[in-house]
């Protein structure tokens, strides 16, 4: 599955096109499957169906754990970083590994866990994340991980969309020099939560924490009651994996569902490709296992492809800005895959603490999770692979399961901002807000993309039809991605943003709507409209219009504001308190009742000299006060 030169990047990317399902039988081939499929491929983007290796069982972690143990049984699979530099960290090799998932999944069976039964995680970037995750997968159950920055009513949504049976946590969270009460906060979720049996926590910051009788176990006491003997659950390539929720444009977030199989071909080969593994590198990815990019590749394509993985429990910025290039020199890391917004707020900070660092282990940069400005690029280029190490700019997302849009490390010629071209399997095709085909070069449109690749979302939990409506229905027949795109001459891809109402800060996705719902909760106001705009570090900032039932005067606004951001914070979560809040007496309303956003997001962007045609406006004189008032 490894192409090596542009030339096999060219040929392999033909057969993708040509014979798609040859080209990855081919490819799934590479791994451990209990039973072989019948059929590669059966698809239809209307309904959508997709199916991938139909008919072949298998389990993931006999295929990311069981298969080294022969060959790499000795080899980290895991190096973990804890948040404290002067704690120890730890070293699990895949033979470890291997015997704390059988151990974790023992202990799953032993508190009701069965096959298909869904599990929320709510943990610390601690290799027990790692290792619940695999725990699950190892008997089929299907884990939803929720990043630990969400709050309690977040989790709780979650929780109840999935109808998970069992929570796993722990007492409490380091990051940075904070510290997080996780389980308090699983406690609070819970409240709400009457379908949750069981909650498995984990000893981290001896945090005191409450434990319910008959709800409530030790992590550590229950391993004491287990054995290291754990067979995989044999499963069916289209079983369930995981669930991940993600914020759309519209309503709650929903629950990308991936399944066993062709997730697992997908998440192997674009780790393999894109970075260009190398036996014995450490691969350095910055990102949460409760994003899809910590799923992809801090665990299982790392995992599968028998690479080693570094797992860092804290921040970029304690206890100082070095930290990345601390733990590059101490691990001799090879390979670093971080997000834009990460590189722009270490630009910030200056070069005192990069230049008094080695870096040469450094072979393979990655970007990921928002579009990479060229400043960014360069000093990254710079300063961190001092021009010696490739930049792969991935461009993909939670739906997509695995890089989609990329160059492949040290192979295909980068070019700032740009993604470049897409992998094997993936046929991007740009369209027009009516559907059409934007053919040739030099040309930009709404991305889609026209056939399905072994990594694409199967459904959404619990509502195939909102599935077929958010990505199916916009353009008929393709998987439509909600991104803008331009291609350039050279028929390169630059992910441009987002065309719908999700946001994109710092990486982080969030949408307009769930924002707005979470301010409407606050007692007072009557509405709001966020908008996004852009933002030195964060990429994209929050801008909050928000109508109250009495003007707030100076005085006691300020006030407001800041219970408007405890509510958001309550509600969502931290990540998604608005930057600016302005108070306003009415928002551009269309005669309809729509809000007109396009003016919104202009006077955000502080471009307010050409706000286009308002003559179809309610009441026109609205944005004049709101541009008086803009901050
Ligand atoms: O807008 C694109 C942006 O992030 C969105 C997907 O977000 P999420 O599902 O949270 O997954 C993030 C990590 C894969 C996309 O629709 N995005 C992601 N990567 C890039 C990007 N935009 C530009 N360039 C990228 N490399």
């Amino acid at each position: 599955m490894r192409i090596r030169t542009f030339d096999e990047y060219q040929l392999a990317y033909q057969k993708s096109v040509d014979d798609p399902e040859e080209f990855w039988a081919e490819i799934a081939q590479e791994f451990q499957w209990r039973k072989p499929w019948t059929k590669t491929l059966q698809w239809n983007f209307t309904e959508p169906n997709i199916k991938w290796f139909v008919g072949g069982k298998l389990n993931i972690t006999e295929n990311c754990l069981d298969r080294h143990l022969a060959t790499k049984g000795d080899q980290p699979a895991i190096i973990w970083e804890p948040n404290d530099p002067n704690e120890a960290g730890a070293t699990l090799t895949y033979r470890m590994l291997h015997d704390q998932v059988c151990r974790f999944a023992n202990v799953l069976k032993r508190n009701g866990v069965v096959k298909g039964d869904r599990v929320c995680i709510y943990m610390p970037m601690v290799p027990e994340l790692a290792i619940a995750v695999l725990a699950c997968a190892r008997i089929g159950a299907v884990h939803s991980v929720v990043f630990g920055g969400f709050s309690a009513q977040s989790i709780a949504d979650r929780i109840n969309d999935a109808q998970c049976k069992v929570v796993i946590t722990a007492d409490g969270a380091y990051r940075g020099n904070k510290e997080i009460p996780l389980k308090s906060t699983v406690d609070d979720a819970l409240i709400g939560c009457p379908g949750v049996q069981r909650v498995i926590v984990l000893t981290r910051t001896r945090t005191p924490v409450s434990m319910l009788k008959g709800r409530d176990v030790w992590w550590e006491q229950e391993l004491k009651q287990v054995t290291a003997e754990c067979p995989a659950e044999e499963m069916d390539a289209e079983d369930m994996l995981f669930i991940l929720y993600t914020s759309g444009s519209t309503g709650k977030p929903k629950g990308v569902v991936h399944t066993c199989g062709g997730y697992m071909v997908y998440a192997a080969y674009t780790f393999q490709n894109v970075f260009q593994y190398e036996p014995d590198q450490v691969h350095f990815c910055t990102a949460d296992i409760g994003w899809i990019t910590g799923h992809s590749y801090i665990v299982y394509g790392p995992l599968a492809c028998g690479a080693t993985s570094l797992l860092f429990e804290g921040t970029p910025t304690y206890p100082d800005n070095g930290r990345f290039w601390d733990i590059t020199d101490k691990h001799k890391v090879n390979i670093l895959y971080t997000a834009p917004t990460a590189i722009r707020s270490l630009m910030g900070f200056g070069l005192d603490k990069v230049t008094n660092h080695d870096l040469s282990s450094l072979q393979v940069l990655g970007s990921v999770g928002e579009p990479i400005n060229e400043e960014a690029w360069h000093w990254y280029d710079d300063n961190i692979g001092k021009n010696r190490c490739p930049i792969v700019d991935t461009w993909w997302q939670t739906e997509t399961g695995g890089i989609l849009i990329s160059p492949l490390a040290g192979i295909t010629k980068t070019k700032p901002t740009f993604a470049t071209l897409p992998l094997p399997g993936v046929q991007p095709i740009l369209v027009d807000e009516t559907g059409k085909e934007i053919e040739g070069n030099g040309v930009s449109g709404n991305l889609c993309i026209k056939f399905p690749w072994p990594g694409i979302l199967r459904t959404t939990y619990g509502d195939h039809e909102r599935c077929r409506q958010t990505y199916f229905a916009t353009y008929p027949g393709l998987y439509f991605t909600g991104d803008g795109c331009l291609r350039d001459e050279e028929g390169y891809y630059r992910i441009t943003g987002r065309v719908d109402d999700v946001l994109n800060v710092s990486g982080h996705r969030i949408g307009t709507a769930e924002v707005e719902n979470a301010i409407n909760m606050h007692t007072g106001v009557v509405e709001s409209a966020v908008v996004g705009y852009p933002h030195d570090i964060k990429g994209q900032g929050i801008y909050a219009y928000v109508i109250t039932d009495q003007q707030p005067t100076d005085h006691d606004a300020d006030l407001t504001k800041r219970d408007i951001l405890a509510t958001v914070s309550r509600v969502i979560g931290p990540i998604a308190k608005p930057d600016k809040i302005q108070f306003v007496t009415g928002l551009p309303k269309t005669r309809s009742g729509k809000i007109m956003r396009r003016i919104l997001r202009k006077i955000a962007e502080g471009d307010t000299g050409n706000l286009g045609d308002t003559s179809t406006l309610l009441d026109p004189a609205v944005v004049d006060e709101i541009k008086a008032g803009a901050l």
